[in-house]
């Protein structure tokens, strides 16, 4: 069942969004770094339930820091997550990601070579650095308009 949720921003420096990120093994090393937002998901209880992060690359996005707290998985809270962070996004959607490839195929993202992505979103610490050579970079496929 799809649960309603509601999405509020918060700074890098949020320690809830810090520790989350850091017990799903997610970066946490450039959260505090300029041109990112984040976003905590709250339930109709008001309770949080996860968080999801964007970065700006010139045109394009990069969709980072997705993590639904354990409790909460399973419920269909990480797509509604990931479709209310991209809400009225312009521009192409990037995601590099170690283990989840099966979760955001589902909600309409598929594999890139590294030689398809634009030099913006290479650029990005996630990719650049922090990421495993190894991860899976992801594009949204967006449907014509
Ligand atoms: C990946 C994650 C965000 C998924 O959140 P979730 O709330 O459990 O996912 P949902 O319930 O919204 O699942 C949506 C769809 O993806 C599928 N799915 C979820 N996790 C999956 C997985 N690990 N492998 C394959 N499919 C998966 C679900 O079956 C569902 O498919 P359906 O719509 O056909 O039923 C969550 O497991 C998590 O926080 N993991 C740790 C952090 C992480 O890896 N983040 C991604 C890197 S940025």
């Amino acid at each position: 069942m799809l649960s309603a949720i509601t999405l509020r921003e918060v700074p890098g420096s949020n320690a809830r969004l810090r520790e989350a990120l850091h017990a799903a093994d997610l970066p946490t090393d450039d959260i505090e770094d300029g041109g990112r937002a984040f976003f905590e998901a709250v339930s109709g209880g008001d309770e949080i339930v996860g968080y999801a992060g964007l970065e700006r690359c010139s045109g394009d996005y990069l969709l980072r820091s997705v993590v639904v707290l354990p409790a909460h998985r399973g419920y269909g809270l990480g797509r509604a997550i990931v479709e209310e962070t991209l809400q009225g996004v312009g521009g192409d959607v990037f995601l590099a990601t170690t283990s989840a490839a099966p979760f955001f195929s589902t909600i309409g993202f598929f594999e890139v070579q590294r030689a398809e992505v634009p030099a913006a979103v290479l650029a990005t610490r996630q990719l650049s650095s922090i990421c495993p050579s190894s991860a899976t970079i992801m594009k949204l496929n967006r449907p014509p308009t």
